[in-house]
């Protein structure tokens, strides 16, 4: 077959064209965007990062500003590092280590933890209040990106740089978030983190209850703190009176990422401004090892190795002495190596030659080595999905906050088991390990839900450049808003409704027994003179 010059022509351009997608080089003008992630969770910043990575890989220019030193960064972001004072930082350890010690009930613990006097409140608000803070009010941006917990007084950026804005959220869609983008609370058949399910499940009369009540402690506090967050964001607003309100603010949400996928369960109502990006911290192609942790690794084909991490919130220091005492015992006995995230190197548990500590840990790539055989894990949200998007089965040890969830849900999908870290015994934490590592079915599970996670249409930063995008070139995608957003509660729930169709019923049942008595009256009072007309008549004659 012969092709003619313009047959040539377009198939060169199409071939181009195939070669700027597969590639994903420069969109075709590159934004400024800039990124505000003050939370102080090293792992929140994994997640947010991996997002302006994305970003700057495509070609945008991009600026975060961030209150930790991020771990996952690309050469072309202009970072703005604000420290929190050393006394804020001694706040928050004792806060989170007092976590380690005592048992409580989660939902008891959230409760706790969402107070606007809260040291993760309390530090962000110095953080946006901040000398060097003040400098990215210079610059113009097309597009703020916030890292959204316990923050909302930081509605006043993009409302100072007059641009659209993007939340970006670490966990699924919850109660503390999905108001913004207008995503139903269907207590009724979709599980908080709160509520213990498997998936798919349909819940009983009991889970339902534990739902609803739950739930709705979880959207009362977060309004409870609103009230604080207004207070803070009019603070901080003081100087300008053209600015917008918070409350108009809370309405100028485009979208949310969140950092979650539907094949987790549980299956909800979602809207267009929600966007899942689960996974987007894994890398699709891991990045070498170091030399270290490689050869470690690869010493271990024969017996295989152990990944031991209990995240970056949790110091080893707050866990009991005796606790690591006991799984130093288990784990130096095992067969397997075994690499221990632990931050004292000059004082570690013992020093076994299975087991090598490390103070930081690319957890992502070591749970893709192929040697790895098991993760026994504090079942945090990003560590469970590197593991189960790599098929590596876990020991969970869960402590605070969404933990306990994650662990259950671990269990319950047979991507492993739990035990209890503040009630460790040495024969059920070895049996446990044991037991994952020798019953193939944990990983045939596991295996099995990495290819329905990774089954997408777009993959996680193919979703967050087309969305990132869209935003931009629509000035704010107000278009995509849920009218729920605009509502509040009565009107959300019809119960204005439902008083005006229960005041209509009653004033019909009223005006009917009305008419009824009138009625009866009228027939009553007209038979009555009848009667009476019929007995003068009588007498008459
Ligand atoms: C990129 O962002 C930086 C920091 O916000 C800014 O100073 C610079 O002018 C921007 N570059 C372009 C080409 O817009
Ligand atoms: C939020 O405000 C900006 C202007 O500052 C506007 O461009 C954008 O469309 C608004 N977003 C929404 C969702 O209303």
């Amino acid at each position: 077959m012969k092709c003619s010059s313009d047959d040539r022509g377009i198939i060169a351009i199409t071939i181009a064209a195939i070669i700027a997608i597969s590639t994903g080089v420069q969109p075709a003008s590159s934004a400024n965007i800039l990124g505000v992630f003050l939370s102080p969770s090293p792992s929140h910043l994994i997640v947010h990062m991996s997002i302006m990575k994305t970003l700057a890989e495509r070609g945008h220019n991009i600026t975060v500003v961030s209150s930790l030193k991020p771990k996952v960064n690309h050469p072309k972001i202009h970072n703005i590092i604000i420290e929190p004072s050393e006394a804020r930082q001694k706040e928050m350890n004792e806060e989170l280590s007092d976590l380690g010690v005592k048992k409580q009930n989660p939902i008891v613990m959230m409760m706790k933890f969402l107070r606007a006097d809260n040291v993760m409140v309390t530090l962000q608000l110095d953080v946006v209040k901040n000398e060097k803070f003040q400098q990215i009010y210079n610059n113009k941006y097309d597009l703020v990106i916030m890292g959204y917990f316990m923050n909302n007084f930081q509605f006043i950026v993009p409302a100072k740089l007059n641009c659209p804005m993007i939340l970006s959220w670490t966990g699924q869609p919850m109660e503390m978030v999905n108001d913004f983008v207008g995503v139903p609370h269907e207590v009724s058949y979709v599980p908080s983190v709160f509520t213990p399910h498997k998936n798919g499940e349909i819940m009983s009369f009991g889970s339902r209850l534990l739902n609803f009540v739950s739930s709705g402690l979880l959207r009362l506090a977060t309004n409870i703190m609103d009230i604080s967050f207004a207070a803070y964001y009019k603070e901080l607003a003081a100087d300008d009176a053209a600015l917008r309100t918070y409350s108009e603010m809370t309405e100028n949400v485009s979208l949310i990422f969140c950092n979650s996928h539907f094949s987790e369960g549980p299956i909800r109502p979602m809207v267009p401004g929600m966007v899942e990006i689960g996974g987007i911290q894994i890398k699709e192609k891991a990045t070498p090892l170091p030399k270290i942790i490689d050869h470690f690794l690869n010493a271990s084909k024969k017996n295989g190795a152990i990944l031991f991490s209990l995240g970056s919130n949790m110091k080893s220091s707050s866990i009991q002495p005796e606790t690591v005492k006991l799984i130093y015992k288990v784990l130096s006995s095992l067969e397997q190596n075994v690499v221990w995230k632990w931050e004292n190197l000059e004082n570690t548990p013992g020093n076994a030659s299975n087991i090598l500590y490390q103070k930081w840990l690319p957890q992502d790539d070591i749970l893709a080595h192929p040697n790895l055989r098991l993760f026994i894990t504090h079942a945090g949200k990003g560590g469970m999905v590197e593991a189960t998007y790599h098929s590596v089965p876990m020991v969970a040890m869960p402590i605070f906050a969404e933990q306990p969830a994650n662990a259950a849900k671990i269990v319950s999908s047979g991507y492993g088991v739990q035990v209890d870290i503040l009630n460790l015994k040495e024969n059920e934490f070895r049996d446990a390990i044991l037991e994952v590592l020798h019953n193939p079915i944990y990983r045939n599970n596991v295996h099995r839900f990495s290819e329905l996670y990774r089954n997408r249409p777009l993959t996680a930063k193919e979703t967050v450049n087309f969305w990132v995008e869209y935003v931009i070139r629509h000035h704010g995608a107000a278009h995509m808003q849920s009218p729920l957003i605009h509502l509040n509660f009565v009107q959300s729930n019809s119960l204005d409704v439902l008083l005006a169709i229960w005041i209509t019923l009653y004033l019909m049942w009223k005006l009917l027994k009305f008419s009824c008595k009138l009625l009866f009256k009228l027939v009553r009072s007209a038979k009555g003179k009848q009667k009476a007309g019929d007995s003068k008549k009588s007498k008459k004659e």
